[in-house]
């Protein structure tokens, strides 16, 4: 069994490894011969730990881990309105006993008060995070570091979270999730054909990649459907913070664009913008298997796997992956697509 050896990064524990690898047995009973054979399970990061949960509290323990090491006292980071990344810093920062600020842009074109006031945007608040709303065009990170500076000149030890917790430190989270995937699916006496999620910032496929290539393991055994940056980039940016991740730890294997399997048809019109399928999938995971998606990461993705599936991508009986990375406090951001 390949291991990965990332125990000299300083990591602060936020959640309870390894999280559960579950079937989706109701979603199989209901959709029938339509899955062509090919058993779809579920890794549950959407349930544990702190926040409400999520993909970002894996990058969040090796970021606040770096930043206490650093002697930090605050942190700020950047997302949209509805970030869950920004919503989990807010949670992990209270419990690390660090001040927190977000600078939050208004990407998304929505001025209603679901999008701006409920779902992330209030649990900020709850958490006691400090928020600075900018429009939507503003250079968010531009703006947290002139912040930075400010603070710090008040004497404060500030420590500066990219989008998404995606750096190489923040991409070691994920890179530790595969080898505790390969663990677990010998333990289950699985062979994943794939492991498949929802990319925005790009860090968990990238950090996937970074794992899985540092274990000597094809990196195309991860997959991504881009939601966020169109194909292209989305690639561009997972192959970059693959290989500087994979630098941080220290392995001598670099992975070339070839190597990262991504799919950018299935964000639709645009970021955080509801499409049909992500509305398919949402609504068949919940009423068949009571597992909630997220309307602007999970959603899009599972609705990708699911037309995959659907068109035969994966032979018979073979077995797939799918990361639940959270994102449910979105879901009270779009009630107007989800009701009924
Ligand atoms: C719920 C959810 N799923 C998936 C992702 C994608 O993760 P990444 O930004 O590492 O690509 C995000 C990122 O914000 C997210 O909030």
């Amino acid at each position: 069994m390949p291991t990965l050896d990332l125990a000299r990064f300083p990591r602060l524990p936020l959640l309870a490894l390894p999280t559960p690898i579950e079937p989706l047995d109701g979603l199989a009973a209901h959709l029938g011969d339509t899955l062509n054979g090919v058993r779809i399970f579920v890794k549950r990061d959407d349930v544990a730990g702190i926040g409400l949960g999520g993909n970002k509290l894996r990058k969040l323990e090796y970021l606040l881990g770096a930043a206490k090491a650093a002697g930090a006292d605050t942190a700020i980071t950047v997302g949209a309105i509805q970030s869950n990344h920004a919503r989990l810093t807010a949670a992990a920062t209270a419990r690390a006993g660090l001040a927190c600020e977000l600078f939050l842009t208004r990407s998304v074109p929505r001025q209603d008060l679901d999008y701006t006031g409920n779902g992330n945007r209030l649990l900020d608040d709850v958490f006691g995070a400090t928020v600075h709303e900018l429009p939507g065009e503003a250079d968010s990170l531009a703006a947290a570091e002139a912040r930075a500076t400010e603070l710090r000149a008040e004497g404060r030890a500030v420590y500066t979270f990219p989008s998404g917790g995606s750096s190489p430190t923040g991409c070691l989270g994920y890179a530790n999730c595969a080898a505790e995937i390969l663990a677990q699916a010998e333990d289950l006496g699985l062979s994943f054909a794939q492991i498949v999620t929802a990319n925005g910032s790009a860090g968990t496929h990238a950090g996937l990649v970074s794992g899985l290539a540092a274990m000597d393991i094809d990196p195309r055994l991860a997959k991504s459907y881009a939601v966020l940056a169109e194909e292209g980039r989305a690639r561009a940016e997972v192959l970059e913070k693959a290989n500087a991740t994979l630098a941080l730890i220290g392995a001598a294997r670099r992975v070339t664009a070839q190597e990262i399997d991504l799919d950018g048809r299935h964000r639709g019109p645009g970021y955080g913008i509801p499409t049909a399928g992500m509305l398919e999938a949402v609504r068949l995971l919940a009423r068949t298997e009571g597992k909630l998606l997220d309307p602007v990461y999970s959603g899009k993705a599972f609705a990708g796997l699911l037309h995959d599936v659907r068109g035969g991508l994966y032979p018979a009986g073979s077995a797939v992956l799918f990361l639940m990375t959270g994102g449910t406090p979105g879901i009270f951001a779009y009630k107007d697509a989800l009701a009924g």
